[in-house]
C-alpha cells in the first residue's frame, strides 16, 4: 500500500472539521483539530475520535474522562489551524467558555458535544475514543453552515449547493 495513495483515497470522503477541548486533572487546557469524529450509537449516545499517538498531547488525552467535540463553523477556519499546530499556544486569543461539569468549550461552536470517556481502542497508529454524549448545546445565533475538510483543503459548502432528503423508506442507520 503506497501511503500516499492510501491518504490522497482517504481524502476522498469529505467530513466535518472538530476540536476536541479538556482540562487535565492538573488543570491544563488541551485542545486538537480532528476531522476523525463520527457518531456512533443512539441509545446510549456516543460517538467517536481517534488520536495520533506521536501527537504531544496523546498522553494527556489517555488520562482525562470528560471533553468536549466542538463542531466548527466555515468562519472557523483559523481555529481549526491554531489547534492543529503541535504543541503550539492552541488557547491564544480564545474566550474559553467552561461547562457545568469544568470542561473547556469553544465559543462560536456551530454545535458542542460533552462527554465522558466511555471505551478506547487499539487504531493502528491511532488510538479510537468512544465517549458517550452527556450534555449537547447548540449555539442557535451562530449555526450557520460547518467547516467541510475535503481533498486535504477546507471547504464550504455552497449556499446554491442542491440539497435532497432522502426519501420515504430509505433507512439512514437505523432511528436516525
Ligand atoms: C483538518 C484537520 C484534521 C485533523 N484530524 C486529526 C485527527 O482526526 N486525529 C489526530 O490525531 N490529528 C488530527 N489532526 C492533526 C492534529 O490536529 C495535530 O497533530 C495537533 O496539532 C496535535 O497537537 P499536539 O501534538 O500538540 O498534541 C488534524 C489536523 C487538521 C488540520
Amino acid at each position: 500500500m503506497d501511503p500516499r495513495k492510501f491518504r490522497n483515497a482517504l481524502g476522498q470522503f469529505p467530513t466535518g472539521v472538530v476540536v476536541a477541548t479538556a482540562r487535565t486533572q492538573a488543570g491544563e487546557l488541551i485542545g486538537m483539530t480532528m476531522s476523525s469524529f463520527n457518531s456512533v450509537s443512539l441509545d446510549p449516545p456516543l460517538i467517536l475520535f481517534s488520536v495520533h499517538r506521536k501527537t504531544m498531547s496523546f498522553e494527556a488525552w489517555q488520562s482525562i474522562s470528560r471533553y468536549a467535540i466542538n463542531v466548527l463553523n466555515e468562519d472557523q477556519e483559523q481555529v481549526s489551524n491554531q489547534f492543529a499546530r503541535a504543541g503550539g499556544n492552541k488557547w491564544e486569543d480564545i474566550s474559553v467558555l467552561t461547562s457545568a461539569s469544568g470542561v473547556p468549550l469553544l465559543p462560536n461552536a456551530a454545535v458542542v458535544f460533552e462527554c465522558v470517556n466511555h471505551a478506547r481502542y487499539d487504531g493502528g497508529d491511532h488510538e479510537i475514543f468512544l465517549g458517550r454524549v452527556e450534555a449537547m448545546h447548540e449555539h442557535a445565533f451562530t449555526r450557520g453552515r460547518p467547516l467541510v475538510f475535503f481533498e486535504g483543503r477546507y471547504r464550504q459548502l455552497a449556499s446554491t449547493a442542491t440539497a435532497h432528503a432522502p426519501p420515504p423508506g430509505v433507512e439512514l442507520l437505523h432511528g436516525w
